[in-house]
């Protein structure tokens, strides 16, 4: 099954083709982060009106591998279904994909498949890279499933492809959130987690006047598999003030907290993820959303998870695919959707990312 998938939940525009789930034939990402950058943070009106500029132009060119003739003439011709997310997100860039996407099926007789945006990210790691692959093999169920993205922070069990119960989330700031506040109080604009992990290298990893002091919420049993990041947003915010009250504000108390920041945020993380995967018994987990591309966090899930009696997998999704993109929402529509006629469709901004089996 060939699917064209559309993604336009927030500054990312993203089209892509994908078949059977698991092989991407194209995929194609434009942002408009960078004009966001002067607002600190991202303008929910500029990102709508950029959604619109980029649309068609993302969409010819994931379209253009299958060959030459118009957008309707190579969906027609090519093309099973279309996916397109319908939340969670920001509403006008949402309208943009989906009306874009409930047009071209209304042109082609195409069904459409609505593709809740956090859920799809885990998929990202169904896709295998190979052409001839048929199926997502590796991975192996019950699995445990940390979705950690600039949104949202959520952990589920996963019972197969199709079956899912969530377990907890953050109650108040995602954990891709508190990089991003990070790095904008450490002079590092947009530059959000990667910013921050980049920074952090330049620590040498030993004590500094940073080490252990920012609190590490919700590590007690009362709050099992939530999360809570709004306290350590402002524990940080304490020590930027305090170092530039002081003039310490400098390269290398920027890499010492950077460190102890990452250090933090990844320690809560990995505890829950592992807790979980404990109690379930998991024989996979799987890690999914930008946070995902954190290379602390993928070196520390690993070696943890080895200390356990029952080692699951870990499976991550290639750098390219942790953040915002289409392609993992063609996986989500393959292995999760169901086809829709494309008059019941809608975008639903607050799309809950609570599911149970
Ligand atoms: O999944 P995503 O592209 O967008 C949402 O759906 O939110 O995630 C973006 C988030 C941002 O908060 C960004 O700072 C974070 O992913 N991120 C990282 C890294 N790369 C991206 N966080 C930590 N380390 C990274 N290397
Ligand atoms: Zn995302």
């Amino acid at each position: 099954m060939r699917i064209l998938a559309i993604e336009t939940s927030c500054d990312e525009t993203a089209a892509a083709v994908v078949d059977n789930g698991v092989h991407i034939v194209s995929s194609t990402v434009a942002t408009s982060k960078t004009m966001h950058e002067t607002y600190g943070g991202i303008v929910p009106e500029v990102a709508a009106r950029m959604q619109l500029e980029y649309a068609l132009p993302v969409i010819t060119e994931a379209l253009r591998p299958l060959g030459s003739g118009s957008m309707q003439e190579l969906i027609l011709r090519h093309i099973d279904a279309i996916a397109i997310t319908v939340g969670p997100g920001l509403i006008g860039s949402l309208l943009i994909g989906v009306e874009t996407a409930k047009t071209l099926a209304l042109v082609t007789h195409k069904p459409i498949i609505p593709v809740n945006h956090v859920l799809a990210h885990m998929y990202a790691n169904f896709i295998s890279g190979k052409p001839d692959a048929e199926t997502s093999a590796a991975i192996r169920f019950p699995a445990v499933s940390l979705v950690v993205s600039g949104g949202h922070t959520e952990l589920y069990r996963m019972e197969s492809e199709r079956n899912l119960t969530w377990l907890g989330g953050t109650l108040d700031d995602a954990a891709g959130e508190c990089f991003d506040k990070t790095a904008r109080l450490l002079g590092f604009g947009h530059g959000g987690g990667l910013a921050i992990q980049d920074a952090a290298a330049t620590h040498s990893g030993g004590i500094s006047q940073f080490t252990n002091i920012l609190p590490r919420p919700m590590l007690g049993k009362d709050h099992l598999y939530d999360f809570s990041f709004s306290g350590l947003k402002t524990a940080i915010l304490r020590e930027v003030t305090k170092l530039k009250d002081t003039n310490g504000f400098n390269t290398r108390s920027i890499a010492e907290l950077s460190y102890e920041v990452q250090e933090t945020i990844t320690d809560v993380l990995v505890k829950k993820t592992l807790r979980a995967a404990e109690t379930f018994g998991a024989r996979s987990v799987l890690l999914s959303g930008g946070v995902s591309a954190n290379m602390r966090l993928r070196e520390k899930i690993k070696s943890r998870l080895k200390t356990l009696d029952h080692p699951p997998s870990v499976h991550v999704p290639r750098i390219e695919l942790c953040t915002d993109n289409a392609a993992y929402i063609g996986a989500y529509a393959y292995f999760r959707g169901a086809t829709q006629d494309w008059k019941t469709i809608n975008a639903f901004p607050d799309l809950s990312v609570e599911v149970s089996s």
